[in-house]
């Protein structure tokens, strides 16, 4: 019986580590800084609030990974500079939002 229950730990604490890496952000605070320097651009080629960008058919976000990665290319870009939790923060809010990768 007691096996049983570190083997059902064991992966509950596995199929944890392999979630999406910002599982544990805020998605609060990752809209409030989308709001404030990511609309723009997006909104000037897809209308909108440019949200379409993130749910078009070609999109280029595959995977969490991949949301995280586009998310600093854009940070890096535009010089934001932002710490790593606030990317964090956006992938978790852009991706509840829109891309809705499993946890
Ligand atoms: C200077 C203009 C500009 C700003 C500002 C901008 N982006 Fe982008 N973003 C783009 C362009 C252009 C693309 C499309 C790139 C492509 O298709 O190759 C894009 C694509 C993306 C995608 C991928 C969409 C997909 O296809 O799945 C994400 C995610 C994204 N941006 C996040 C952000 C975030 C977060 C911010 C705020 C830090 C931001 N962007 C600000 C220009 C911008």
């Amino acid at each position: 019986m007691k096996l049983y229950f570190w083997i059902a730990t064991l992966l509950l604490v596995a199929s944890h580590a392999s979630a999406e890496p910002f599982a544990a952000a805020d998605a609060k605070a990752g809209k409030a800084l989308v709001d404030k320097n990511c609309i723009s651009c997006h909104a000037a080629s897809f209308g909108g609030d440019g949200s379409a960008i993130y749910t078009r058919e070609y999109r280029k976000v595959k995977s969490p990974k991949g949301l995280v990665a586009q998310i600093r290319n854009c940070n890096t870009n535009l010089g934001l500079k932002w710490f790593e939790d606030e990317e964090l923060n956006v992938a978790k809010y852009l991706n509840q939002t829109y891309y809705k990768f499993t946890e």
